[in-house]
């Protein structure tokens, strides 16, 4: 069966390609050069705690002055003295993006504006606590997962973003999700909604601020330790704030959608080769144990 031979080999061929480059890009590539950004400002958003802060301690360290904005004064405190402690300055701004105002919005613009912003972090993001069906959700709580996610996030680019142009250089880096891009994620409907609309954003962004200098990526990890996952050990499979940050900002300038943990590559690969229906039955099972387990542990917390 000779074309049975000419199949075997190119699919070997290929899959050694993918396995070369993908060895290359996560242990062997020339991490992204934040040199030309020492000095300036990043704005991250969400910042108080979890993958946020993880950015603000890891861009200061690669020189960048650090702008916090987050609901939690003292713990965006805290961030600010590990900021500093860097040799950055850091400038911490209380600010709701579930309830702002008009007039809070002009006031951070203002703000933001009297800063020299070169790097934009969109990590601020809201969840349901635990996995919960669609049908199930408050309305209240969707319209606060949309109005963060995706109405506060598209608010503050258009507000950073025009200087960075007039500039002709910046990095826009907005915080997808695995789920929702590169698995469904059944009983998170409309977060996992609000992540592909994110990833959809950053990708026609990137083709929109390429020929101003402006770099723009899609950031999509699957679980890390956060208050979101509820998860606080990291593993193989579940990478600290801290590791995922520093894999994310390595791979700036690369890939416009990237996976920047190599594990949670592995995960995408081996999810792209099951069925889209078996990918959201396997899902969907994992998110109910979720929320089984969640709501045994809050039961046990009450008793
Ligand atoms: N953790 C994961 O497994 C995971 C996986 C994929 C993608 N992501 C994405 O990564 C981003 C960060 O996730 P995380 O796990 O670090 O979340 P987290 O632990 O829940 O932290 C969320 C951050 O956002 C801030 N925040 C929440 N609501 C806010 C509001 N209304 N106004 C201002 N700030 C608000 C919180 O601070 P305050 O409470 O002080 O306001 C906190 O600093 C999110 O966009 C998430 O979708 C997370």
């Amino acid at each position: 069966m000779a074309w049975l031979s000419i199949i075997g080999a190119l699919f070997l061929q290929y899959s050694i390609f993918h396995i070369i480059r993908f060895i290359y890009r996560h242990w062997f590539r020339k991490p992204f050069s934040w040199e030309l950004y020492r000095g300036e400002w990043a704005v991250v958003t969400g910042a108080s705690y979890g993958i946020g802060a993880a950015y603000a301690v890891e861009l200061a360290k690669r020189g960048l002055n650090v702008a916090l904005l987050a609901r939690s004064i003292d713990k965006l405190r805290d961030v600010a003295q590990q900021v500093e402690s860097k040799g950055a300055k850091s400038q911490v701004i209380s600010f709701d993006f579930a309830k702002a105002s008009s007039e809070d919005w002009k006031q951070l613009e203002n703000q933001l504006n009297s800063l020299t912003v070169s790097v934009l972090v969109n990590n601020v993001g809201v969840n349901v606590s635990l996995p919960t069906a669609f049908l199930e959700m408050e309305e209240e709580k969707m319209d606060q997962i949309l109005q963060v996610n995706i109405v506060a996030t598209q608010r503050i680019t258009r507000i950073v973003v025009p200087k960075m142009v007039e500039r002709r250089k910046g990095v826009v880096l907005f915080l997808s999700s695995g789920g929702g891009v590169l698995s469904p994620a059944p009983y998170l409907s409309v977060y996992s909604g609000t992540k592909a609309y994110e990833n959809a954003l950053a990708t026609a962004l990137a083709g929109e601020l390429e020929s101003s200098g402006i770099i723009v990526q899609s950031v999509t990890p699957f679980f890390v330790t956060s208050e979101m996952s509820k998860i606080r050990k990291s593993s193989l499979a579940v990478p600290s704030a801290a590791r995922l940050a520093r894999d994310s900002l390595q791979s700036v300038g690369y890939e416009v959608c990237s996976n920047p943990y190599w594990f949670h590559e592995c995960i995408a690969t081996i999810l792209s080769y099951l069925p889209l229906k078996l990918q959201i039955r396997y899902v969907a099972k994992l998110h109910r144990g979720l929320r089984e387990k969640g709501l045994r542990k809050s039961a046990q917390k009450k008793e």
